[in-house]
């Protein structure tokens, strides 16, 4: 594999590459070759957001009825917001994931009521609805709006990494937002909309993880891996399955303006970080309970935020976060363990929970 290049190199994207040729052949592809679709007869953002959140899960055939009866009984973002629960998730039967379904409703009514039925035509404002990550919110920025977000899934991962002849292991986030730099240049060259779904089809007919069909390919005077002989070995996906999964409850802690921070012990991962109490137990209770056992001291978790994971090389960690109060410390000595928003921004603290207390503050 040494003719392979890796991820230390800079400048993926080098300056005799011609972007704008490549996103050129794509999109010119795509109009004469991309699938006919249903939700590619139309530019609302409603319709589009409806197909895309069925299509996270199931493949296109089984989404193109389902759609079609969707938008016909719920022809907009009210009609939605106003139906019977139930109503909606009887038009979904069959689906599966009905999360989904309930998330489309609670988002329509959301939107009927703080956007006066409009979709949000940012990336930042789309991504925000429930149900609705950052490949989602790509597709309908660029789809609905023309706005240039690259979408990033298995196919475009590989078609990037095959075009570039690349061995980054696309199973890393770390990939994903260097791969998302990388789609979001190729796209400002062209229209978002024919971009986007160009690379979705040519992942999902030409561009194929085995027996791609290379001799059809509209991109393949561009792709390095082609001229290399490289295509049969790309993408890299490897899953690290030697990782051990941990789950936590995560409290940040306070006492009136103070943040209750423990310093991780020497021999410990992170140690002499400090960071935010968390134990390996199932329940808000629990974990009341194992604070008072570890510093009797009574707490109180208040409120769930959210989930928050973090990967470590060996390790992945699962936190629940919650926010809590700690009751009048009786041990003075629980006074050395409390900082202020400033002391505890000058502290050394892991990403894992810096980004816990970024996010609530
Ligand atoms: N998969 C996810 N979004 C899609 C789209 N817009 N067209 C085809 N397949 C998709």
């Amino acid at each position: 594999m040494d003719k392979l290049k890796t991820a230390e190199q800079e400048n993926f994207i080098s300056p005799d590459f011609d972007a704008a040729g490549f996103a050129g052949a794509m999109t010119g592809w795509y109009r004469a070759n991309g699938r006919d679709l249903p939700w590619r007869r139309t530019q609302n953002p409603y319709y589009i957001w409806i197909s895309e959140i069925m299509l996270q899960q199931t493949q296109v055939d089984t989404v193109k009825p389902y759609y079609l009866r969707f938008i016909q009984r719920f022809p907009t973002v009210e009609a939605l917001a106003d139906a019977p629960m139930d109503d909606v998730f009887k038009l979904w039967e069959g689906l599966g994931y009905y999360r989904r379904a309930s998330n489309l409703k609670e988002a329509a009514v959301i939107l009927k009521n703080s956007w006066n039925g409009h979709f949000p035509d940012t990336y930042e404002e789309i991504i925000k609805l429930k149900g609705i990550g950052s490949y989602t919110a790509s597709a309908i920025a660029s789809i609905a709006f023309g706005l240039p977000r690259g979408v990033i899934d298995g196919n475009t991962l590989r078609i990037i990494s095959r075009v570039f002849n690349r061995q980054d292991n696309i199973a890393r986030d770390s990939t994903k937002k260097l791969y998302q730099e990388v789609m979001d240049a190729l796209i400002a060259h062209t229209s978002p909309s024919d971009f986007n779904q160009g690379m979705m089809d040519l992942g999902a007919t030409v561009c194929t993880p085995k027996k791609p069909q290379c001799e059809q390919c509209p991109v393949a005077a561009w792709c390095m891996a082609k001229s290399e002989g490289t295509v049969n070995l790309l993408p890299v996906n490897i899953k690290n399955k030697n990782k051990t999964d941990i789950y936590y409850i995560t409290a940040i802690l306070r006492h009136k303006d103070k943040y209750f921070m423990i310093r991780n012990k020497k021999d410990e991962l992170l140690s002499d970080l400090y960071g935010l109490v968390q134990y390996e137990v199932e329940s808000p209770l629990s974990f009341e309970e194992q604070f008072y056992d570890q510093f009797h001291t009574q707490v109180r978790l208040l409120e769930y935020e959210k989930e928050f994971r973090h990967v470590f090389t060996h390790r992945v960690w699962h936190m629940s976060v919650y926010t809590g109060e700690i009751q009048t410390p009786q041990d003075e000595t629980l006074n050395s363990f409390m900082y202020t928003w400033d002391e505890l921004m000058a502290l050394p603290i892991p990403t894992a929970h810096k980004k816990i207390l970024l996010n609530q503050k």
